[in-house]
């Protein structure tokens, strides 16, 4: 058993085997000890249990009380398990949300459970409580779960004194300070060690791990440790899973880990590291799956090849072919290293030169290599072998040549990103093979032609980008057909000619079109108001893509007990707005923005535009549009940018202007406006450069006089413009984060994840996918459940 706890997934199926073993399943049969019958009810006075989950904690027989086991022949309890089935409030059998959490007192009658072997009471929510010293003097105790409970406060020096049973330790997820108690290094049985994610402070030495030579599973990841030990150290333990993520462990590569002749997942990263990688460290001969030095300084040349036994493991679950490298943003410099074994390897941002080598893809699922300093060609080869590779991000290097039609046969493609490289020709028929593709960025290059007919064949993109080329033709109509899932269009800068065609309105899902800085000519088409997927408000959007599930994300895989996300290509689009370029990552799926700026449009804005509810940014600006700006813009609730500057609109500002109170930017400069400026709401914190160029206005804004005004035009200083951040997400609602949550603002739709598992294991993969979703979803009702509960309180009030 020993050689294979260290994989995460094979560490939980250990464990599930640990608590069978522990949790006999005749043990309900018996009659629990009345010592033990009354602990658990004073333990139990101790909780807070709104919800009444410990309603069948009555009667004599505690042995079948929930969450209690016994031992046959006794009948002494030997396992309290309280861990939260819920933890996200959403109980799937009744469709409903509610707490389920536990919280209050954990009283010492527990002391009094002498053969007490586990105890979990994990994902409650002891908001507060420190861990009782008296966990000590559990001396039975073998496992021990507290993991996102809520604790605070010191680690207790007593668990040293558990040395000679306990084996499973997980305190991960509280808010744990202190420094770590030395007296945890004499737990001699300890296999499994987890204090991630919690506020622990302090030097890491020798001690710690004095004694812990059973230790297979340890993670220290996101504290504030620094590890010291000395250079010449042999760790008492033959570790497998080690994750000491931004831990202080450098400035250079441990030595001790010399000694580690099994280690499968190794997280170093941002860690402190710098310098060189030393040799021993290639020479590895064990069955590293994982491995991930990103965001450190590492520098110096990678191995010319980096081979990884690509074992088969005989697990159940899930099935790994080959092993997760994430290089990135390090400072490591040289030619780009064969990769063997591998399914997933990032080595983005750093400093690497040369070419692409031949038959790249080998084993490969996801390949990143973007910000680097690649030149040369995309080799032909790039397609051969893999047909397993559906992510290939090649962005910002410096590839020149064209695209080779080779890509089309990397047919299990779903994102290809090959932007801000010095490419050029025409874009290849072939890429139209690739069926499955859902981003195309081919942005920032230097192609030519037209948009290849094939492109028709493309039905699931969701994001196509092929702006800052030099791309000519009209904008195909076949556009508008058979593209149901693309929210992102951008044909950017580049020399399309010829009229809007009505029928891209037929995209119900566009979110953000961009087709600015191109020489279209002709008026707006009105059906341009019929964009879908512009209607929608920010709230209805959150609410539309939680409960639609979309059908992929990216690469998963099972990790300490929880799905974990890794080898993530994350979309982004630039968004011209506020008059300068942001960036969107995170929010992307909640942009909208419609630019059709710099073109040679002409006739009336149609009124059908106002239609578009949900727009954030709309730019018409360098163009010949004439007519009123309609009164009904003011629909437009949502706008935070409008340009419509240098066009020749004429008449007077809409009054309704004034109540668009999340405008942040506008300009309406270099039109033929007139009458006065509205000198109301949100009309005062824009100044003059927003009005100028308009022979007719006048207004406080401009400090011109208005006929009839006999106050002074001056502006009002005690308002001034909302300030400007410099990354697109900071404008999405506060809220939004509040409700969902950061990190699955990131996670929501756009990314893609790529199965690690082979075909026959895809079942497992979209079991996966949905359970993601399916948190998402429990993190939402669980902020309208709250919602409504307040409702309900203040209506009552
Ligand atoms: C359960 O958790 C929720 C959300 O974390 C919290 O608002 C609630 O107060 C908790 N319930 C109890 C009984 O502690
Ligand atoms: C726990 O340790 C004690 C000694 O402190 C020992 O007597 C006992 O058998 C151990 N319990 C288990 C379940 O191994
Ligand atoms: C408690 O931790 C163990 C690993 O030590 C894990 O297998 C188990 O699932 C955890 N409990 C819960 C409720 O997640
Ligand atoms: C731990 O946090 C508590 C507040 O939660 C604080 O009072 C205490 O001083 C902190 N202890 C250390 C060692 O930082
Ligand atoms: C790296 O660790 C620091 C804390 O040491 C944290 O603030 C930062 O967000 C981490 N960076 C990444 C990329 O995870
Ligand atoms: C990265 O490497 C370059 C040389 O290749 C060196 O000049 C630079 O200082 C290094 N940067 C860091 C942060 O180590
Ligand atoms: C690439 O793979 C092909 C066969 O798939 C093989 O013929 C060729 O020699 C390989 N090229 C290199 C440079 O390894
Ligand atoms: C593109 O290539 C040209 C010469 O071929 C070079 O001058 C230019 O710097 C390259 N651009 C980038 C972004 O590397
Ligand atoms: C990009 O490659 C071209 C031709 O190989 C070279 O002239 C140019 O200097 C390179 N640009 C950069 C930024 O490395
Ligand atoms: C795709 O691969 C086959 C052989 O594997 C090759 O004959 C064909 O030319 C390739 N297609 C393209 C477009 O390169
Ligand atoms: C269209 O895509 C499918 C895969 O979805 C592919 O098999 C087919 O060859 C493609 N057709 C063309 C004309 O490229
Ligand atoms: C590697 O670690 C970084 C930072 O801790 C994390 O963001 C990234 O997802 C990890 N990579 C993989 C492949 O798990």
């Amino acid at each position: 058993m020993e050689t294979i706890t260290g994989l995460p997934f094979m560490f939980l199926i250990l464990c599930l085997v640990t608590r069978e073993f522990l949790l006999n399943s005749d043990a309900q049969l018996t009659n629990c000890m009345d010592s033990d019958r009354e602990a658990l009810v004073d333990f139990k006075n101790g909780l807070h249990d709104p919800e009444n989950r410990l309603s069948s904690w009555k009667g004599s027989n505690c042995c079948q009380w929930w969450g209690i086991s016994c031992e046959t022949t006794s009948g002494a309890v030997i396992a309290v398990d309280l861990h939260n089935p819920y933890p996200n409030n959403y109980d799937e059998s009744t469709g409903t949300s509610g707490f389920w959490n536990l919280s209050g007192e954990i009283r010492p009658s527990l002391t009094k459970l002498k053969f007490l072997r586990l105890l979990d009471l994990s994902f409650n929510t002891f908001d507060g409580n420190t861990i009782p010293q008296f966990f000590g003097s559990l001396k039975n105790l073998q496992y021990l779960n507290l993991s996102n409970s809520g604790f605070r406060g010191p680690i207790p020096d007593s668990f040293g004194i558990l040395q000679q049973n306990l084996t499973h330790l997980k305190l991960n997820d509280n808010a744990l300070n202190g420094t770590l108690p030395e007296s945890l290094g004499q737990l001699s049985e300890l296999s499994t060690f987890d204090v991630s994610s919690n506020k622990l402070t302090g030097v890491v030495t020798e001690a710690h791990f004095l004694k812990l030579k059973k230790l297979s599973y340890l993670d220290l990841s996101s504290n504030s440790f620094k590890l010291n030990v000395n250079s010449n150290w042999v760790p008492p333990f033959q570790i497998s899973s080690l994750s000491m993520r931004a831990c202080h462990l450098g400035p250079s590569f441990p030595a001790w880990l010399k000694s580690q002749k099994q280690v499968m997942s190794l997280d170093f990263s941002n860690a402190s590291l710098s310098g060189s990688i030393p040799n021993w460290f290639w020479e590895f001969s064990y069955p590293l799956l994982r491995l991930n030095l990103s965001f450190n300084q590492l520098a110096g040349q990678l191995p010319s090849r980096l081979e990884f036994s690509a074992l088969g493991f005989p697990s159940q679950v899930i099935h790994l072919t080959g092993a997760v490298v994430d290089f990135s943003s390090n400072n490591f410099s040289g030619s780009i290293p064969k990769p063997r074994g591998i399914n997933i390897l990032d080595l983005s941002k750093n400093k690497l030169s040369g070419n692409i080598p031949n038959n790249i893809s080998q084993s490969l699922v996801f390949l990143s290599i973007a910000y680097n300093q690649i030149n040369g060609e995309i080799p032909a080869s790039i397609c051969n072998i893999g047909p397993y590779l559906k992510a290939i991000d090649l962005s910002n290097n410096n590839l020149t040549g064209s695209i080779p039609s080779s890509i089309g046969n990397c047919s299990d493609l779903s994102v290809l990103d090959i932007s801000n490289n010095n490419l050029s020709g025409t874009i290849p028929t072939f890429l139209g093979q690739l069926g499955g593709l859902q981003t195309l960025h081919l942005h920032g290059n230097k192609l030519y032609g037209r948009l290849p007919s094939s492109f028709q064949n493309l039905s699931s993109l969701e994001t196509l980008n092929l702006g800052n080329n030099r791309l000519s033709g009209v904008i195909p109509p076949w556009i508008g057909k058979g593209f149901e899932r693309l929210r992102i269009l951008s044909l950017r800068s580049n020399s399309f000619s010829g009229e809007l065609p009505a029928l891209l309105s037929n995209l119900s899902s566009l979110q953000i079109l961009d087709l600015a800085e191109n020489q279209l000519v002709g008026s707006i088409p009105p059906s341009f108001g019929h964009f879908k997927g512009m209607h929608m408000s920010q709230a209805q959007m959150i609410n539309h893509y939680l409960l639609y599930r979309p059908s992929r994300s990216g690469i998963y895989i099972l990790g300490g007990g929880n799905y974990e996300i890794v080898g993530s290509y994350y979309e982004s689009f630039v968004v011209n707005m506020k008059g300068q370029p942001l960036r969107y990552t995170k929010t992307l799926s909640l942009v909208t923005a419609l630019d059709l700026s710099g073109n040679n449009l002409s006739g009336d804005l149609p009124i059908e535009i106002t239609n578009l509810l949900g727009l954030l940014v709309l730019d018409l600006s360098s163009n010949q549009i004439t007519g009123h700006i309609p009164e009904s813009i003011s629909k437009l609730k949502e706008l935070l940018s409008l340009d419509l500057s240098s066009n020749r609109f004429s008449g007077a500002i809409p009054q309704s202007l004034g109540s668009l109170s999340s405008l942040g930017y506008l300009n309406l400069s270099n039109n033929e406006l007139s009458g006065p400026i509205p000198d109301k709401d949100q009309m005062l914190t824009f100044n003059a450069s927003s009005f100028a160029g308009n022979v007719g206005l006048c207004g406080r804004q401009l400090a011109v006089k208005c006929p009839g005004d006999d106050k002074n035009g001056k502006p009002d200083k005690g308002r001034t413009a909302p300030k400007d951040a410099g990354n697109g997400d900071s404008f999405i609602n506060k809220w939004f984060y509040l409700s969902i949550g950061l990190g699955f603002a990131a996670g929501i739709l756009v990314p893609y994840l790529i199965m690690t598992m082979r075909k026959s294991w895809s079942i497992a993969y979209f079991d996966v996918v949905d359970k993601v979703v399916d948190r998402i979803l429990y993190l939402w009702l669980k902020y309208r459940t709250t919602k409504q509960r307040t409702g309900r309180h203040q209506q009552r009030r």
